[in-house]
Order: C-alpha cells, then sequence, then structure tokens
C-alpha cells in the first residue's frame, strides 16, 4: 500500500484504518536509531504513524532550531522502505496557532540534569508529544532510550495525566565504534567526531563498575582525557525514574547520562547500570 502524508486532522482521520495503532514520534532527519523504533512500532501493531515535526517549542533561544537537518523526502523513502502507512507532518502554524494559551508542565524533574542544561525543553516537548498523542489516538508510542531523561518524562506524563497511551522504550543505537546516532551528528567535522566518541567510552568505562563513586570516577576520567576540545555539560548518574543522583548505598539500575559539546555541537549520550553496593 502507498505511503500516506497526512499534513493536518483532516488528513489523519481518513488514513485511519481499522485496528491497533502504533505512533513513532520523530523531528525527521531519519536514520538507523529511527528505523529501530520504526520496526518495534510496525512489530506490535496493524497501523504505523511516523510523525515528522521538528518541534520550536522544545528549542531554547539560541539553540539549533533553524539549521536543524530537514531531509524530508529521504525520510519519506525510509518510511516506505520500513513499511509504514502514514507520515504525519504538519505545518507550525497549525500545530500552533498565535492565540494558543495552554501546555505542559514538566515540573521539577523537567529542571534537573537536561533540562537544567535546557530551560523550557521538556514542557516544549511534552507539549508537542501530548498534542501528537490526541491528534493520532495511538495505542502505543515508542521512544529512544538515547533520549533516556525524554522517556522518562513521558512515562511521568502518560501515568501524571492518565493519557491513555502504552509507552515502548527501544534501546540506543550505535555506530560500530561506539558513537551513539543522533540526527545532530551530520553537523561533526571529522576531527570533532573523533572528539565525540569520548562520551560512549566514558560510558563504557563507567558501566564497568558497580559502585556510584567509581562509576562516576571511571567516566570523568576518560571525559578529561578529552578535554578542551570536549567541553562537559553534566555527567549523572541516576535512578532512571526519577532522573535524581544516586546515593552511594544503592542497588539495582541506573543511568549513567553525558551531555558534552564538541564545537558548536552539543551531544548527549547515556547507559544503563546495574548498580550493586561493594
Ligand atoms: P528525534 O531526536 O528525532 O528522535 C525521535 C526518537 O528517536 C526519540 O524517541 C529518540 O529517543 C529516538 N532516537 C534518536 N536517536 C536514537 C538512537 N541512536 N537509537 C535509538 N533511538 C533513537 O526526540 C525527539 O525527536 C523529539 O523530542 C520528539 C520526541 C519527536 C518530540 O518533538
Amino acid at each position: 500500500m502507498d505511503l500516506i502524508v497526512a499534513r493536518n486532522r483532516t488528513d489523519l482521520i481518513k488514513a485511519r484504518r481499522d485496528g491497533s495503532v502504533a505512533l513513532v514520534p520523530t523531528m525527521g532527519a531519519l536514520h538507523e536509531g529511527h528505523r529501530s523504533l520504526i520496526r518495534a512500532a510496525r512489530a506490535r501493531a496493524d497501523q504505523v504513524v511516523v510523525s515528522v515535526f521538528v518541534n520550536p517549542l522544545q528549542f531554547g533561544p539560541s539553540e539549533d532550531f533553524s539549521r536543524y537537518p530537514r531531509t524530508f523526502d529521504a525520510d519519506l523513502d525510509v518510511c516506505r522502505a520500513e513499511g509504514v502507512e502514514v507520515v504525519f507532518a504538519p505545518a507550525v502554524q497549525d500545530m500552533y496557532p498565535p492565540d494558543r494559551q495552554v501546555s505542559v508542565s514538566s515540573g521539577e524533574m523537567g529542571r534537573i540534569v537536561e533540562g537544567a542544561s535546557r530551560p523550557g525543553h521538556f514542557d516544549g516537548m511534552l507539549t508537542v508529544v501530548l498534542k501528537l498523542f490526541n491528534l493520532v489516538r495511538p495505542d502505543l508510542a515508542v521512544f529512544g532510550q538515547k533520549d533516556a531523561q525524554q522517556l522518562a518524562m513521558i512515562r511521568r506524563m502518560v501515568a501524571d495525566l492518565d493519557v491513555p497511551v502504552e509507552i515502548v522504550g527501544v534501546p540506543t543505537v550505535r555506530e560500530p565504534d561506539g558513537l551513539a546516532l543522533s540526527s545532530r551528528n551530520r553537523y561533526l567535522s571529522a576531527a570533532e567526531r573523533q572528539v565525540a566518541l569520548a562520551l560512549s567510552r566514558a560510558l563504557r568505562a563507567g558501566a564497568a563498575e558497580r559502585v556510584p563513586s567509581k562509576v562516576r570516577a571511571a567516566a570523568r576520567a576518560v571525559l578529561e582525557e578529552a578535554a578542551p576540545e570536549l567541553e562537559l555539560d553534566y555527567l549523572a548518574l541516576v535512578d532512571p525514574a526519577t532522573f535524581c543522583e544516586v546515593p552511594e548505598l544503592y542497588s539495582g539500575e541506573a543511568v549513567l547520562a553525558v551531555a558534552a559539546r564538541t564545537g558548536t555541537t552539543r551531544l548527549i549520550d547515556n547507559v544503563v547500570i546495574a548498580l550493586s553496593p561493594a
């Protein structure tokens, strides 16, 4: 069946088929990480809807909204190849009419770790995700572990606001050398890409330890070796559900998350670690 490109609510309603619907929200510039989400959606539902929308609300004033990669024709090819039924690509002015007033607040959890570096980001992200849920009305929605705090915040929103959708998380897809795939990787020069490898290397070093202080120290040592070309924003070892730092005597899963800049490109990555007190 031909891929349907829906530009608005009316198109979406027309494209709707009987059976279950899985939504994969994206900002386009699709890569293997997005493809892995689409495959997870494909395996779980009768109809797959991929949204492609670069959401202005989740970019700060000095961030890369205007230069964010837009590769819509190539994105459609990816969706066709993956057997997607519908691509939902609304216009900014339709999603955000000038008289809009109400939005989602991400609370205290939206102001820590990644939220501390990007004020307003999680409010803007949750607002568009809730709008997409209301427009598409999926049975389930698929998100990547690559953006671990985003996934945790979406689970929190769904629980706190009783949103009737199942959230599925998918592991991070990486290049063979460890670099996590990201639409922003295309900003990197060859030299910056080499520097960026320190992120995944640091996470691997941290993941070899079992106690919080050692995890943090092992990861930090690798990141320090890559300075000053790599400018560290944060390194955090947190509870996967709350994103609060874990105490030294902690056992169970934790997320080791890092954000850093090389040149003008800001990259994030994380790994899940099973901690056990010494
Ligand atoms: P975007 O950065 O396009 O990512 C879309 C989805 O792909 C997210 O769930 C993200 O976690 C996932 N993803 C990105 N890189 C990945 C990788 N290497 N492996 C696995 N999954 C990966 O995240 C957003 O867009 C936006 O914030 C959005 C949720 C669409 C709201 O605007």
